[in-house]
């Protein structure tokens, strides 16, 4: 039987970290970077189409060290919530809900987001 003081909702202090909850928690961080970077990402491309000067000075600090760290991080982002966005929509669709498969899925999912943002990283400096 549950006891008085236990939570309705489970929290970050009772789970424990398996792979599919550090993925679940990704995830969620992930779609708050991306919620983030659209109002950046319209920022951008208000200064693109401005005047010449404008232009410019957006290329500038998209090339600066801040810039290309901003581009990493939401693009990270995007690559991670995708390939585990797909992820979740096949465990709603009832594929891969074995145990096992639920531990390497979020491998696989964090390790080509690693992988990925490594590629970029090199591409970027
Ligand atoms: C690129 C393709 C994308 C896919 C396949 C995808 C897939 C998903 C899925 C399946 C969920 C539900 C997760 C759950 O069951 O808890 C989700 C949540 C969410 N997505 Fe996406 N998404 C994508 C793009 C985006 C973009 C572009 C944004 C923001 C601009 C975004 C923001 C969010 C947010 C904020 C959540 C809620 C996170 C949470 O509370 O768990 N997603 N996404």
């Amino acid at each position: 039987m549950a006891t008085k003081h236990a939570p309705l909702s489970p929290r970050l202090s009772i789970y424990r970290w398996l792979p599919g909850m550090i993925a679940s928690i990704a995830h969620r961080g992930s779609g708050i970077v991306l919620v983030l970077s659209v109002p950046c990402y319209l920022w951008i491309l208000h200064g693109m189409t401005g005047s010449p000067q404008d232009f410019d000075a957006t290329v500038a600090m998209l090339h600066s060290p801040l810039g290309r760290l901003s581009l990493w991080v939401a693009s990270l982002a995007l690559i991670y919530h995708f390939c585990n966005g797909i992820r979740f929509l096949c465990l709603d669709a009832g594929w891969g809900e074995s145990r096992m498969m639920m531990r390497s899925s979020a491998w696989l999912v964090m390790a080509i987001a690693m992988l990925f943002g490594v590629a970029l990283g090199v591409v970027l400096w």
